[in-house]
This record gives C-alpha cells, structure tokens and sequence, in this order.
C-alpha cells in the first residue's frame, strides 16, 4: 500500500510518500517540504492568505520531489491522505482540493488525517518506534493535550489547555521580549544565557489535581514584568526569557508525570512543535531516568509540520481495518 500525504494546515508545505504492509511499521519512501517561515517572518506572525496562496504554488512541485525521491510514479499510488484539520481552513482547502484532485483521477480513496493525530504517531517514524500504550504529550502552537494511546484510533483525552496553548505561550512571550517570528526557537535560544530563577513566574495549574493547563496567565505575568522592568528590561531579556521558559517546562514535565502516574503506564511520546525544546527534553530526560520511563520522540525533521505523519496515519489506520466513511468524509476538527 502506497499512501501519499499532504500537510498544508498552517505555514509547511509537507508532501511525503509511505509504504505499508498489512503488519509492521510503514516505512517512508520519499519526502519535501518547504516552510514558509521566511515569507511570514516581517509580519511577525503567519497571515492566512499568503499561507494559502503560498500552498498553491508548492504543492505539486514538492509532490514530484517527494515522488522523484521514492522512484515512484503517480499511478502507483494506492491512497491520497490530506490533513483535513484544524489548521487555516484557506491553507487546509489547497491540501484537500489537491488530494482530492488526484484520487479522483486516479481512482484511488482520498483519506483526511486528523493533524494532532499525525503528530502523535509521527514517532512511530523513528528509529525507536513506541509500543502501544503510551502516554502522549502534544505540544504544538495551538495544542496542549495529554492523551492516553492504547492503539491507532484509541485515543482518550486525560487533559488539556483551558486557554492558550504551550507553544502560544512561548510565542506571544517572545513577543512581549521582541523576539523574531516564530518566537518559541528563540526564545529557547536566549534563555541559554538567562538564568531561569532570576523571576518568579507562575505555573499556572501546577497543583490543580487534574491535567488540564492554562497558559494565558503566564503571558500576562511576562508582560507584567517586561512593563516593570522598563528600560532596564534590554539587559535582563535573557533572564526573562529563562524564566518564561522554565515555567512553561515545569508545567508540562509535572503534568505529563501525573498522566502516566493515573494512567500506571510508563512510556511517554512528545509530540508538536514544543518537543524540539531543549529544556523539556532535558527535564523529561532526568525524570524518565529517575521513574524508569521510557521516552519517545519523532526524528527531528518530524517534530514540526510535514506530510510524512499524516501519510503516515493514514497508513496506520488502513492496518486496524481501512478507512471509515468519517475518514473519507471532508470535516473539520474531528478526532475519529
Ligand atoms: O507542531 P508545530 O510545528 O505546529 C503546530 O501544529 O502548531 O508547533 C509550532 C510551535 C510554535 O509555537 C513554536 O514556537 C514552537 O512550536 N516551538 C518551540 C520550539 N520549536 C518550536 N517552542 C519552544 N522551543 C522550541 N525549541
Ligand atoms: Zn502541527
């Protein structure tokens, strides 16, 4: 079974093209991608129109590339995946236009691909593929959840943001400090020379008893202090970065303990965009250490947006017993 799939939720153009057998890890044959992070960099933030228009122009281009790379030709493909949300409805309508475009004429199922599901099985990917069940941590720019996985499509929600998400935070805190687009990669950078004590910040929920985060408040709390600090904040950036940094991490590495204690499991995937962040992966390094978890992350280049998750869950899916209507039924925001 040869899956194409194409990522265009937000500000990635992700086409990649995955193999499966009834049984066993698919495999990823070929792979493009192009961001668009240079194109939104002087807005200071993704502007919809452009994403989409943007989508239009690389979207069969990177399809040949990621065909070229497989040595594969177009009508060998068994199955057309597309992420059918949530993301830009006017980014999300060029993936699906297009895929759907291409099953029609190649006679073969176009399937839409929850993005957070893409993400959560994107480790499967790796060198070190997980074993079912886990607990997964998804952190993106617009996702906090903590889920337990007990097998593809059997997903229960344990706990998630009741306002902004943990790469929201980072992103609008950067801001605050006047930080480049996008935020979260610099302001990880900066609070390497910042001390993460220098501020005490708030861990909003850390001790709430359930798994839910809130993250607004922290946002608040940074501006608050940037305010004060006033002209004096140019010198304590660093500073102030380290401890914005610290306490989103704090959040998310007690939480994610608390998950796997309620759940009695002890495998933990991190997936989205905030699992690239050094500090998370160093303070979830020492506590697996020291509760004897077992860690799981995606290969690099599949922490943020591609095509590869989502022909990847597609495949995943058509192994527990192909494809529901739901799945080739267009909606928006529906996990199945
Ligand atoms: O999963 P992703 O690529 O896109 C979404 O589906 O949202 O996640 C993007 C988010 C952004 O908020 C970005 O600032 C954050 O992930 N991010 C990071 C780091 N790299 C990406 N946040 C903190 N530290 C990082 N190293
Ligand atoms: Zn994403």
């Amino acid at each position: 079974m040869l899956i194409l799939g194409i990522e265009s939720s937000c500000d990635e153009t992700g086409v990649a093209l995955v193999e499966a057998a009834p049984q066993g890890v698919p495999r990823l044959r070929g792979a493009a991608l192009h961001s668009q992070v240079a194109m939104h960099r002087d807005y200071g933030g993704v502007v919809p129109e452009l994403a989409s228009r943007d989508h239009i122009r690389r979207v069969l281009p990177l399809t040949e590339a990621a065909m070229a790379q497989a040595g594969v030709a177009l009508h060998a493909i068994d199955a057309v995946a597309y992420t059918r949300g949530p993301g830009l409805a006017g980014a999300l309508l060029v993936g699906a236009g297009v895929a759907c475009a291409l099953a029609a004429a190649l006679g073969v199922p176009a399937v839409g691909v929850h993005h957070l599901e893409g993400h959560l099985l994107s480790p499967f990917l790796s060198a070190d593929p997980p074993a079912f069940p886990f607990v997964a941590l998804l952190v993106s720019g617009g996702h906090t959840q903590l889920m337990r996985v007990d097998g593809v499509g059997r997903y229960h929600l344990l706990g998630e943001t009741i306002d902004d998400a943990a790469g929201e935070a980072f992103d609008k805190s950067a801001k605050v400090l006047g930080l480049g687009y996008p935020g979260g990669p610099a302001l990880s950078r900066l609070a390497e020379q910042g001390d993460p004590a220098a501020f005490a910040l708030p861990r909003p929920l850390l001790h709430s008893g359930d798994l839910d985060f809130s993250f607004a408040g922290l946002k608040t709390a940074v501006l608050t202090q940037a305010r004060k600090l006033g002209p004096a904040l140019e010198a304590r950036k660093a500073d102030l970065a380290a401890a914005t940094e610290a306490a989103i991490v704090d959040v998310l590495v007690h939480k994610a303990r608390a998950a796997l204690k309620a759940t009695g499991l002890n495998r933990l995937v991190v997936a989205g965009g905030v699992g690239a962040n050094r500090r998370l992966r160093a303070q979830l390094g020492e506590a697996a250490t020291r509760h004897g978890w077992r860690l799981h992350y995606p290969e690099v280049a599949l922490c943020t947006d591609n095509g590869a998750m989502i022909a990847l869950a597609a495949a995943m899916r058509w192994q527990v017993g192909a494809w529901s209507a739901a799945d080739r039924a267009w909606a928006f925001d529906v996990l199945p």
